[in-house]
């Protein structure tokens, strides 16, 4: 089975993934701190991540990942962890969360 390492600041947490299960899954079980907001439908973009090694044995990006962080993920190596399934070992390191910008409105207050 795929093994899926996440790393942090120093930090690592080890998964080992069912083929075709996505990052999100597979950091939940190990407690790696991959963040959501939308529960992994695809909305909120919190859950991107960078591949350190192995781009190649994640599936590729559909539609909605690539109208989300864009056409340059294999300059980036971001993926965003919902969406990327994994087909082998693979090194992710787990990005800082961003959080929207407050609105015009909220910043009068
Ligand atoms: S978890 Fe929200 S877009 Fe991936």
């Amino acid at each position: 089975m795929p093994i899926v390492r996440f790393e942090q600041d120093g930090r690592e947490w080890i998964a080992e993934v069912e083929p075709g299960e996505s990052l999100l899954e597979a950091a939940r079980r190990v407690e790696a701190p991959v963040q959501t907001l939308c529960n992994g439908i695809g909305a909120c973009v919190q859950c991107r991540v960078r591949v350190i090694d192995g781009m190649e044995r994640l599936s590729t990006p559909g539609s909605l990942e690539r109208d989300r962080i864009g056409n340059i993920f294999h300059i980036t190596g971001e993926r965003m962890g919902c969406q990327a399934r994994v087909h082998g070992d693979v090194t992710i390191e787990v990005l800082r969360a961003r959080l929207p910008r407050r609105s015009r409105r909220s910043k009068r207050r």
